[in-house]
């Protein structure tokens, strides 16, 4: 089957990364990860880009100068696909721009609410009945774009930061790779 090649950014553990490597892998799944771009050499993501040998790009200088320098290896690499799974920096309007092609992100809240940074926090804080992930097309504006799904789960009495991050997490897994098989549909 006709794969679409994809470039993943990255910034933490990639949890989210290692669940899109593995489906990936399977025959049916639409995408092929031909690059994945970090932003901090120290992180435990990049391990999982060695192990299954894809090429990485990591980055650390002024912002334009490394957003030109992934947007040649993107075109070298004939990425149509960006990937957003746990990226911590703000791409530029220019870059998206120059891209000019899809990219998504996944949210650790049932957008629009709480975008942006701690929305485990602020859930808590706003005493929500429930939260979640959503999937969501990325454009100029910081968590805009058009929301391809969301997932969500009822939040309980004893629930903390960190269980809410653990069952929002949880859910992500499934949500991105849904994410990916609805929009190529
Ligand atoms: C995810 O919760 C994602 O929603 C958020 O950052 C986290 C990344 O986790 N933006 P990982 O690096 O995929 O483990």
């Amino acid at each position: 089957m006709a794969k679409i090649n994809t470039c993943v950014f990255i910034s933490g553990k990639g949890t989210n990364l290692k669940r899109l490597i593995l489906n990936s892998n399977q025959y049916s799944f639409p995408i092929k990860i031909k690059l994945i771009v970090c932003n901090n050499k120290n992180v435990e993501g990049l391990k999982l880009a060695k192990k299954w040998s894809i090429p990485y790009l990591i980055f650390c200088n002024k912002q334009n100068l490394s957003e030109n320098k992934i947007l040649i290896e993107l075109k070298t690499k004939k990425i149509n696909l960006i990937l957003l799974a746990g990226y911590m920096k703000i791409l530029s309007r220019k870059f998206i721009r120059s891209f000019g092609k899809s990219i998504i992100n996944i949210h650790p809240s049932l957008l629009p609410k709480f975008k942006g940074l701690n929305t485990f926090e602020k859930v808590l804080k706003n005493k929500e009945k429930k939260t979640g992930c959503t999937v969501h097309f990325v454009t100029e504006k910081l968590d805009e774009g058009k929301i391809i799904l969301k997932k969500f789960f009822y939040i309980d009495k004893k629930d903390n930061v960190a269980s809410i991050k653990r069952k929002t997490q949880n859910l992500e897994y499934n949500a991105f790779s849904e994410a990916i098989i609805k929009i190529m549909k």
